[in-house]
């Protein structure tokens, strides 16, 4: 059966959160960030490709020593397709595979996990796992956007950029079938009826 895309024009989609909220809510988080880890390193580790954007911005405004890499996943089983990703949200299975490691060792250091989204939480759950795993001094989680209505697993973030409600959202990094992604404002598509 096609998919239906349901494609949009940009002002079609509404505006949840606008550029200049999303760079003063990064600003705020980078100078926490800043703060919390006084004198001391990081590495960002970005989850690709919707945290790009994000991380991008975030790192610039962290005033210590500082690396980014970058760490790919995908949902094994019930992917769903873009339509039933915006009816029913990313109800997959709940495995997540790695697609893309870090380039880096992490022991020993200090790491920011920096996500889009926070969702039902498997994502984030599996790739704390992974990363917990490598021994780091300390694993802490950064994520632009926060869902936390449709969590499936108890997971937080430390660093909380906006929570939202149950919508799905376009734009700074993130997608709908692989397109918005390059919008600067967060926009809301609608749901399919
Ligand atoms: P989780 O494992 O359900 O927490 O999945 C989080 C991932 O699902 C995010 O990193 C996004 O890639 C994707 N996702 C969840 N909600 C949205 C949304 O509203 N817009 C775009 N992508 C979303
Ligand atoms: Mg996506």
């Amino acid at each position: 059966m096609p998919d239906r895309y349901n494609i949009l024009a940009v002002p079609e989609l509404e505006i949840l959160i606008s550029r200049e909220q999303i760079e003063q809510r990064v600003n705020a988080l980078s100078a926490e960030i800043t703060r919390d880890f006084s004198g001391q390193s990081i590495i960002f580790v970005g989850v690709l490709k919707g945290a790009a954007i994000f991380l991008s911005d975030l790192i610039r405004g962290v005033q210590l020593d500082a690396a980014f890499d970058f760490i790919g996943v995908s949902s094994y089983g019930n992917r769903p397709t873009p339509a039933q990703e915006l009816s029913t949200g990313w109800d997959s299975t709940g495995e997540v595979r790695l697609t893309k490691d870090v380039d880096q060792s992490l022991i020993g250091r200090n790491i920011i996990l920096v996500e889009d989204i926070l969702d039902t939480g498997l994502t984030l759950t599996f790739l704390k796992k992974v990363l917990q795993a490598r021994q780091p001094k300390s694993l802490r989680v950064a994520t632009l956007l926060d869902k936390p209505s449709r969590r499936k697993q108890p997971v937080k973030a430390d660093y909380i950029g906006f929570v939202i409600p149950d919508e799905f959202v376009v734009g700074y990094g993130m997608d709908y079938a692989e397109q918005y992604r390059n919008l600067p404002d967060i926009r809301v598509v609608p749901r399919l009826v």
